[in-house]
């Protein structure tokens, strides 16, 4: 168990087996109002994933339900995905997402140390948190390919974004930490302060690009300086979400 200020974090089991509607209707009502996508997960789902020892739940010092996350595993345990990080609204921006990330992976890596972790998001808050663990930024190949964690992504809105781009790219930016080849935490997390601008505005770029799969693009631009910029932008945009 990990108390930090007033929470615990603590491996789920049997005990918390009530809190799964919670969490499962947290997880969509948050979506929702990000008018972001989510592969949706049922309280069944959840309950087998607390029994098994494969979440992490928080609570504050009075017991109040406050985060999750859970462990699944890819690739006959080739790929593990910490996924369904949610922590309830009241106890945001106080460190209970960063403090369950860290003991998921810690999780994780006692769990299957020899497995490559991963993660997608769409948020700017979990790149951060995941650039201190150690993760860094791949395209959608250095994931696991099993049908089955591609087939969790069709209850999300952005499905056919992701089918028209060949399971290539989507809304979400997938980052990995290899056990075998990683850089250190602290150069990940630097490389995530030194850019985090860029990366913010290559999240909007990439997020309105994908959703504008028709526009035209007009070649007899092409000697125009501003669409010069323009292209170099797309090689970095490339390079890092497969553009
Ligand atoms: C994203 C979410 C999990 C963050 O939880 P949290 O407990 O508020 O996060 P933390 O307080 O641990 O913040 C971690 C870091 O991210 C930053 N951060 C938090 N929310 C942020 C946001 N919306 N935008 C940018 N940065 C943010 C924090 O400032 C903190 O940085 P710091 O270490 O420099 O202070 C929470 O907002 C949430 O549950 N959102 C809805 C579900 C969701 O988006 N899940 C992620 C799916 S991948």
């Amino acid at each position: 168990m990990e108390t930090q200020h007033q929470f615990q974090i603590l491996v789920a089991n049997e005990s918390h087996l009530d809190f799964a509607q919670i969490i499962v209707d947290e997880m969509e009502s948050s979506a929702k109002a990000r008018g972001t996508g989510i592969a949706k997960r049922s309280p069944d789902y959840i309950k087998q994933k607390m029994r098994e020892g494969k979440a992490v739940i928080a609570f504050n010092q009075d017991g109040i339900w406050a985060g999750f996350c859970y462990i699944e595993t890819w690739s006959h345990g080739e790929y593990v995905a910490n996924s369904g990080l949610i922590v309830s609204p009241v106890f945001r921006k106080g460190g209970v997402a960063k403090m369950i990330k860290k003991k998921i992976f810690e999780l994780s890596r006692k769990l299957y140390p020899e497995a490559k972790i991963f993660g997608l998001t769409t948020g700017l808050a979990v790149m951060k948190i995941n650039s201190e663990l150690g993760y860094e930024p791949v395209t959608y190949s250095e994931l696991t390919q099993d049908e089955a964690f591609w087939a969790g992504c069709k209850s999300c809105v952005n499905y056919e974004i992701l089918m028209s781009k060949e399971r290539k790219n989507c809304m979400c930016t997938a980052m990995l930490y290899d056990p075998k080849d990683h850089y250190e935490p602290e150069e990940t997390k630097q490389f995530f302060e030194e850019k985090k601008g860029m990366l913010e505005r290559l999240l909007r770029i990439k997020q309105w690009k994908l959703l504008q799969p028709f526009l035209k693009k007009d070649h007899k631009d092409d000697h125009n300086p501003k669409m010069i910029t323009v292209s170099r932008k797309r090689s970095l945009l490339h390079y890092f979400f497969n553009l």
